[in-house]
């Protein structure tokens, strides 16, 4: 590729914390290049409605901090067809624009890999608390949502071990139980629901019943958004059984509560580093790739490769969280 003069930034899909500190390390990466930077307003349907305007070292200052997009994000299902993405690319294409930066996940990335095979220079930067990215290992967004979540399993643990409850907290993460795992294990939880290894309502609380046999004021059961025995099928099996459990039990759900506020420093770190290797790898001509951290080393994986897989938590962890709720 000649060297580039002009490019644009957006985020897309579920905001994440981090994605600011992203748009930022983009931006003033670029600048520092001398190249010219635009900014997409919500994501790909801001491309689509041509909602693009030009971004200045000192309009990305202060927000290294901030959750959520400054850039605004959505959902846009007209990108996944043909005629929305021609539309995207001549709105690109119409202000001289010669390559993308996604920040985003799973659908965001899936949309960058349509992109990239119209021939378009499109870089992706793993952005979703899910950390469902095939090609990554840890995406930006995903540390501050385990740490809220285990702010919350901290703080139900005190009044649950008041009352001698149970409680059932569910965590986000679409499909992926990467949050519930690790907020889980972090959280010292009797028992972890995932989607990558399902358990029956009737397993939960045989643990969690077990956890009262051995003495414990109470018990925490971790359920992954995603999973199949959900804190529904939870509480109508409680319902049915409450008398053999022992354990009364409470349900929490955190929704978007995990998706929200400041990122931690982890994901600020993380965030720097990959919107800086996305603008290092561009600057190199190389493109229609995701920039990911794996083992600690960013490298880049075709966005051809990880459209349409995800990435599952470990659920060999499991045995670990078992054990050491003993
Ligand atoms: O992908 C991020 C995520 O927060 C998932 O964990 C969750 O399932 C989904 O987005 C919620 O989507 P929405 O914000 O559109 O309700």
């Amino acid at each position: 590729m000649p060297s580039l003069k002009k490019i644009a930034v957006l985020t897309s899909g579920g905001d994440a914390p981090g994605m600011n500190a992203a748009v930022r390390a983009v931006t003033r990466g670029a600048l520092a290049r001398g190249w010219e930077v635009f900014a997409v307003r919500n994501g790909y349907a801001g491309l689509l409605a041509n909602e693009l305007d030009p971004l200045a070292a000192r309009d990305v200052g202060g927000i290294i901090q901030a959750g959520g997009t400054v850039l605004g994000s959505a959902r846009c299902p007209e990108f996944a067809e043909p005629a929305g993405r021609t539309k995207a690319l001549a709105n690109l294409r119409g202000r001289g624009i010669e390559a993308l930066v996604v920040i985003g996940g799973n659908g965001s990335q899936s949309g960058s890999a349509s992109l990239a095979r119209e021939g378009f220079a499109v870089l992706g930067v793993p952005s979703t608390i899910d950390n469902d990215l095939y090609g990554n290992d840890v995406s930006i967004g995903c540390d501050t949502a385990i740490n809220i979540t285990l702010e919350a399993i901290d703080r139900l643990r005190t009044t649950a071990s008041s009352h001698q409850r149970a409680f059932a907290v569910e965590t986000m993460g679409r499909n992926c139980g990467y949050i519930a795992l690790m907020a889980g294990i972090a959280g010292g939880a009797e028992v972890i629901a995932l989607p990558e290894h399902e358990l029956q309502p009737a397993d939960v609380a045989a643990r969690l019943r077990a956890a009262r046999e051995r003495g414990k004021t109470h018990a925490l059961a971790v359920i992954a958004e995603g999973a199949k025995c959900g804190v529904h099928e939870l509480m109508d099996y409680y319902g049915a059984h409450r008398p053999s459990i022992g354990f009364d039990l409470r349900v929490t759900r955190l929704g978007h509560v995990v998706r929200g506020g400041a990122p931690t420093a982890a994901d600020r770190v993380l965030a720097t580093r990959l919107g800086a290797a996305a603008i290092a790898m561009l600057a190199e001509g190389r493109h229609g790739v995701l920039v990911g951290m794996v083992k600690g080393d960013i490298i880049s994986t075709p966005l051809t490769e990880i459209a349409g897989r995800m990435r599952p938590a470990d659920a060999s962890l499991l045995e670990l969280a078992r054990t050491m709720a003993l």
